[in-house]
């Protein structure tokens, strides 16, 4: 059978993860997808770093955005991050270059989620993003498809593992906010620019990109309203809990008076909420469908594994022939986000 031909742009925590995923479950992706998915070329900032990974059998690009037309290679896998630079050129090229496209970049997707969506539709590709929203989650997946015949009216949840990661060992260990962010970082999951994590920008970067899922609006970052949680300290934590609540970093879309509402800020969490339960740097999304009820989607939010295996999902899905609109409509269809107009936001 043929391989599905992969190029591969970055080498940092998730790619490695996505080459030892492939390798250490090899026979088993063959037989799901039907056919082999092999790693031909990668492209990264520093070829001589050691990351423990044998890159001989690749063929290197110096120039990330050479991967977009490469002649060995069916589909481009983008985990170098960013909205726009390098990764948005690489993505429209490869999209206009007739190519598939996989990407765990929830920040690019935030600002030109929409325009990518046309551009693959266009050139009737694949553009595939289970691992940009909630890692190793299947999240895309289950709205996507397996909510696809509900409306929806709710979708929120804890999209952020380092914030969470932070929120729960202060909680639990009385630890300080410094320490515990330096730790997140040295298990590789904070983004390349904490302050995206912490400010909740990231948590806003996914829960557009949920919302657009959800309810058919067009991503668009700065329709979400985010607060995060920089100014949460020891005390308030303590006094939450006890009220009888955690604190957590909560993303929310719901539909309220005349529009859409997308916020992320601190909430209290009731410990009898299932959100209350969510520790480390597990992240969850809670859906409610008007057929489905409530879904509740736990688990890693963030990590090298986690996220790999949502990368990887999407390339057997690929190598299957399996895919619809990058949305769960057509981008043609997604329409603006109705800004809710009442002072709540
Ligand atoms: N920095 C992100 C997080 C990584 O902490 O959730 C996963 O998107």
């Amino acid at each position: 059978n043929t391989p599905l031909r992969v190029a591969l742009a970055g080498l940092g925590t998730v790619g490695g993860g996505v080459i030892r995923l492939l390798d250490a479950n090899r026979d088993l992706i063959t037989r799901r997808a039907g056919r082999p998915i092999e790693v031909v070329a990668v492209s990264a900032r520093d070829r001589s770093k050691d990351r423990g990974i044998d890159l001989s059998r690749y063929a290197w690009v110096d120039d990330t955005r050479e991967l977009a037309t490469h002649d060995g290679a069916d589909v481009v896998v983008e985990l170098i991050g960013g909205s726009d630079g390098p990764a948005l050129t690489l993505a429209r090229a490869t999209l206009a270059a007739g190519k598939g496209f996989v990407t765990a970049n929830k920040a690019m997707l935030a600002h030109h989620g929409l325009e990518l969506a046309q551009a693959a539709e266009e050139a009737r590709v694949p553009l595939k993003f289970e691992a940009a929203v909630a890692g190793g989650i299947p999240v895309i997946k289950g709205l996507r498809e397996g909510a696809a015949a509900n409306a929806i009216s709710r979708v929120y949840g804890i999209l952020n593992g380092t914030c969470n990661f932070i929120l729960s060992k202060m909680e639990a260990e009385g630890r300080g906010f410094a320490e515990v962010l330096a730790e997140a970082q040295a298990l590789g999951y904070a983004e390349a620019d904490p302050s995206f994590d912490i400010d909740g920008v990231d948590a806003a970067h996914k829960l557009s990109i949920l919302a657009s899922i959800a309810f058919g609006t067009r991503p668009a970052f700065a329709d979400v309203s985010a607060t995060g949680v920089r100014h949460v300290i020891a005390a308030d934590i303590a006094e939450a809990a006890a009220l009888g609540y955690k604190v957590r970093l909560v993303g929310v879309a719901e539909e309220g008076a005349g529009g859409l509402f997308q916020r992320v800020h601190p909430h209290l969490v009731p410990i009898d909420h299932p959100l209350a339960h969510v520790t480390g740097s597990l992240n969850a999304v809670v859906a409610e469908g008007n057929f489905v009820g409530r879904l509740f989607f736990q688990g890693a939010g963030a990590g090298d594994g986690p996220t790999a295996s949502a990368v990887v999902a999407d390339l057997i899905d690929i190598a299957r022939g399996e895919f619809g609109p990058p949305y769960a409509m057509p981008a043609a269809a997604l329409v603006a986000a109705p800004t809710a107009d009442s002072g709540e936001r």
